[in-house]
């Protein structure tokens, strides 16, 4: 018989104790990815055996290895049961996603802000991503939006392969432009005073790149979401200082803030909306 739940399936492999210690974990299509603490790696395809036993429509599990990190925001991943492969296809607010989670950045966490930002895109919007991974925010604002045109950069090419199968897997093509290179090349070179709303969806490199982002907009300004690191208890002043005194020769006007979320304690990803204008 199938067991209720993770606890069901391991009694007898793991303690109390030991069972106390799993997290939580992330799906994506088909595939579980789970941190298993040092202390539970003896015992990690048990782990995996349990999640395909509890949630019979996943085909692989894998543990992550290491945090992610490098360039390309990747993560090392071990397959622990099911089948050998790192490949999924994730649906996401009407969308799919095909992803190699060990070569491509994806988090389904973020299905929230994707389709908030989408919808505020007006009609006519021609948006720039500096940092769009497999294509997900470019997609979704496709689909949910009646902008003319998403120019959508990413430097990783297994990320831009996977971006430009998405964009036709999900008829975009017409109006999502992928772009494989560095943010602040292609804009210098191509993409200078051409958005209305510039994404910068890459917390570690947002100060680095903002002045990029500000060359992105067109002469007159347009809207800039601006993803940092924000501490608790004061999330959002220190990255509105720094948008300030960064752009002291624009107007800037906070539309919004948001916390996105927790990645160490009293640690979040935030974001602020941001409305740049000539002075
Ligand atoms: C956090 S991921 C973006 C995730 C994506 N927006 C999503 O919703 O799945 C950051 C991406 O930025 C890319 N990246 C890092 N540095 C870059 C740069 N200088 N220019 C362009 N892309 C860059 C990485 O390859 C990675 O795919």
């Amino acid at each position: 018989m199938k067991p209720k739940n993770i606890r069901e399936a391991l009694r007898g492999e793991l303690t109390d104790e030991e069972l106390a210690q799993l997290r939580a974990f992330d799906i994506v299509g088909d595939v579980a990815i789970i941190k298993i603490p040092e202390r539970l790696l003896p015992k990690k395809h048990a782990i995996g055996q349990a999640l395909l036993q509890v949630h019979t429509n996943l085909r692989t599990v894998l543990n992550q290895v290491g945090p992610v990190g490098g360039e390309f925001r990747t993560r090392e991943l071990e397959v622990i049961a099911g089948e050998l492969s790192t490949e999924a296809t994730h649906s996401e607010s009407g969308c799919t996603f095909k992803t190699d989670l060990a070569q491509a950045y994806f988090s389904p966490r973020l299905a929230h802000e994707r389709l908030r930002i989408a919808k505020l895109v007006r009609p006519g919007e021609i948006v720039t991503n500096l940092f769009a991974g497999v294509g997900c925010y470019s997609i979704i604002i496709a689909k949910h939006s009646r902008a003319s045109t998403v120019y959508s950069i990413d430097k990783n090419p297994a990320a831009f392969r996977f971006m430009v199968e998405n964009i036709r897997a999900n008829r975009v093509g017409d109006r999502v432009v992928p772009i494989l290179g560095d943010a602040r090349d292609i804009i210098e070179g191509q993409l200078a005073g051409r958005a209305n709303r510039v994404l910068m969806p890459l917390p570690e490199l947002a100060r680095e790149f903002f002045d990029a982002a500000l060359l992105a907009l067109k002469l007159e300004g347009g809207t800039i979401h601006f993803y940092d690191l924000g501490q608790v208890p004061d999330l959002f002043s220190p990255s509105l200082e720094f948008v300030r005194r960064a752009a002291s020769e624009k107007n800037v006007k906070l539309l919004g803030s948001r916390a996105i979320r927790s990645y160490a304690p009293r640690r979040h990803h935030v974001v602020l909306d941001l409305l740049i204008s000539k002075k």
